[in-house]
């Protein structure tokens, strides 16, 4: 049978989960704060691959619902570098076609720094290129509590019967519905676990974990997993001999 051509196998979307900064640091001799602005850089490297290797998009883990449990000092750091960040990179990714998009509890976030989040959003809405979604204050129960949420209203305003409440319809109104399913997820920093990450949106993901630590991931770490990626055969369901048919 002859294997499907090898264009076909490249994600369109692809999900990473960035840890691994503070062992990154400790391991330096220096303060976790080191590492995440270390991550930056990666995170850059990351998106510059993504864009030249014709992925649609890219959804990144920033900060997740239980990272708040983290030290006051450690939080409030990575809030000040996430805003900085935002308001350094912004222009950057609208000169380069990027269409960015938070996704998380954003009410959970500053006045300050929500108002930077919009203006980036809007800023990038009406971008053709990779689509970038930053998961800020996300987690994916979070996400499905508050699709159920919405559903609910609907059904309450009387908008919608209950024999209407499907998968697709939950799929219509979770976070990252323009986009299709991610492809692969990608977790760095040795750990096999989601975290409360996309659970809906990685029902099917190929799921590719490495021990690199998020700061030291670059292009070349970045295609292994592609290339791992690529020697998949994904049957959703169905036998080989059906998807080779
Ligand atoms: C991931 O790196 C970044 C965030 C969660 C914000 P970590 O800070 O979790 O790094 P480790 O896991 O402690 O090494
Ligand atoms: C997951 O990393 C969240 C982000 C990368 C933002 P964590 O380091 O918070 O995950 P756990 O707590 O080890 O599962
Ligand atoms: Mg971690």
């Amino acid at each position: 049978m002859t294997p499907k051509p090898l264009e076909n196998k490249v994600p369109k979307h692809v999900a990473i989960i960035m840890d691994g900064n503070g062992r990154w640091s400790e391991q330096k001799g220096k303060h976790r704060v080191f590492g995440h602005k270390h991550g930056v850089n990666a995170l850059r490297k990351a998106i510059i691959f993504a864009s030249e290797h014709s992925i649609e998009a890219l959804t990144i883990f920033a900060f997740s619902s239980e990272n708040w449990k983290r030290p006051e000092q450690e939080v409030n750091m990575l809030m000040e570098l996430f805003f900085t960040v935002l308001g350094r990179e912004v222009k950057k990714l609208h000169k380069n076609n990027i269409k960015l998009k938070i996704i998380g509890n954003i009410s959970g976030f500053s006045e300050r720094l929500q108002k930077k989040i919009h203006a980036a959003q809007l800023l990038t809405e009406n971008n053709t290129g990779l689509a970038l979604n930053v998961a800020a204050n996300y987690g994916g129960r979070w996400d499905i509590t508050d699709a159920t949420r919405k559903i609910a209203q609907q059904a309450k305003d009387g908008l919608l019967a209950i024999d209407e409440i499907d998968e697709a319809l939950l799929t219509k109104t979770i976070s990252l519905s323009e986009l299709s399913d991610v492809d692969l997820m990608i977790r760095t920093g040795g750990d096999y676990r989601i975290s409360n990450f996309l659970l809906w949106q990685l029902a099917y993901a190929e799921l590719y974990f490495t021990d690199v630590l998020w700061p030291d991931f670059d292009a070349q770490a970045f295609q292994q997993a592609v290339d791992v990626f690529s020697g998949k055969e994904r049957r959703f369901g169905q036998t080989s001999e059906q998807v080779n048919s």
